[in-house]
């Protein structure tokens, strides 16, 4: 089966055997069957956040599994979504019923299941801010659990699923608790400096969605035009000591404060300033606007990508003495 419509970087790679969940019932009965037992295992939502670099050898399943809907608890309101349902229709949802909480998160590719494996973020809002629990069934022995805000270690582009419990769990349906009355969050710049072109002073949660999702599509390369997978690195998190070494050199560094008295430092400066902002180098290279977005010029293999990426850590590293770290989950 090809694996070309299911990933976002378009890489035309092949998969032996190939399953789609549409239900927790789908779920159960693939986990109970031989195939699991003698075949490698890859999971796949919107395949918005994969780059593959070779034919899967093995079993993919896609979890399309459907469905939203939302119980009042006081002032919040508890809205559970199957892990199947697209995020940004959920993000449509929840603007469309007054449902505060992840108009920030608008038009983030990928579906709900996947929002907690790296705690999506965009825009001055991460999944963890929002989210109760999740439902997955664990893959050797079809358990169900209920994972709670305590148990998922939620931080910057990471969780337990990325860490502890890599591959070992299939995430079902996401709660998240939002609210019905809006605390707005402008607290990126670049969301105030809309809002005040557009003459907006007491901004509802969907101009806050029009906002973010027009600041995207100016920034954010379109997969159905354009192969890739969002920001391909994490922007790198360092210390105060790091830092004042990289700024001694380099003092324009952007940069800002993270958790624990950390730094976070812009991924994409780091690479623009290595001169590969919008190069094309064979079939990849960077997007125009956004350096820290690798992309698929048409017919690019995954190592080709692959292979570029390496270049720019290698060269971002001899230029900052910073690492980058993969955000694309490398397959
Ligand atoms: P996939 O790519 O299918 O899978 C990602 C990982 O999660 C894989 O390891 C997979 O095995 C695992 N997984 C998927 N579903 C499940 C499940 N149900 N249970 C267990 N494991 C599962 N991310 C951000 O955080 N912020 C952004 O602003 C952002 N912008 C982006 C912009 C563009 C244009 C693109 C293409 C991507 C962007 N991303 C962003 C990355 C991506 O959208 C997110 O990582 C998203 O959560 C991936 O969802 P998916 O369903 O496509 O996951
Ligand atoms: N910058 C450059 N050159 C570039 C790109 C960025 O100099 O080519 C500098 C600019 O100073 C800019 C700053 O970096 O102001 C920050 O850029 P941007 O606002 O585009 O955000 P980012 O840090 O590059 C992160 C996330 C995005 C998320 C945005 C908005 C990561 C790895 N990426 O990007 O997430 O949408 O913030 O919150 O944290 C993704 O994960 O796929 C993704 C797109």
């Amino acid at each position: 089966k090809s694996l070309k419509p299911y990933n976002t970087f378009s890489i035309s790679v092949d998969a032996n055997y190939f399953a789609e969940i549409l239900s927790e019932q789908d779920l159960k009965d693939v986990l109970k069957s031989e195939l699991i037992k003698q075949q490698n295992l890859l999971v796949l939502g919107g395949g918005s956040n994969v780059l593959f670099t070779k034919d899967f050898n093995g079993l993919v399943v896609k979890i399309s599994i459907p469905g939203i809907s939302s119980v009042e608890e006081g002032d919040d309101i508890i809205v559970t979504a199957g892990a199947g349902v697209v995020w940004n229709d959920l993000v449509k949802y929840c603007v469309l019923n007054g449902f505060a909480g992840i108009e920030n998160l608008s038009l983030i590719p990928g579906t709900v299941g996947a929002s907690p494996i790296q705690n999506i973020g965009a825009y001055g809002v991460e999944l963890k801010d929002v989210f109760k629990s999740c439902v997955a069934y664990e893959i050797t022995t079809s358990e169900k659990r209920i994972f709670n805000f305590e148990d998922c270690h939620f931080g910057y582009r990471d969780s337990v699923f990325k860490n502890e419990l890599k591959g070992q769990y299939i995430i079902t349906s996401v709660s998240f608790r939002l609210t019905k009355s809006a605390k707005i969050n402008t607290q990126y710049g670049a969301i105030q400096e809309e809002l005040n072109r557009k003459g907006i002073a007491v901004p509802t949660i969907a101009d806050i969605s029009n906002v973010v999702s027009e600041i995207r599509v100016a920034k954010l390369p379109d997969p159905s035009t354009i192969g890739n997978a969002g920001s391909f690195f994490k922007n790198p998190v360092i210390t105060w000591v790091e830092f004042e070494k990289v700024k001694s050199e380099h003092p324009n560094v952007v940069h800002y404060p993270a958790p624990d008295g950390k730094i976070k430092l812009a991924a994409g400066w780091l690479i623009e300033q290595c001169g590969f902002k919008g190069i094309v180098v064979g079939q990849t290279g960077t997007w125009k606007n956004q350096a820290l977005v690798l992309v698929n010029h048409g017919a690019a293999t995954g190592t080709e990508v692959y292979s570029f990426s390496e270049q720019i850590i290698n060269d971002v590293n001899a230029k900052f003495g910073v690492q980058l770290e993969r955000e694309v989950n490398i397959l």
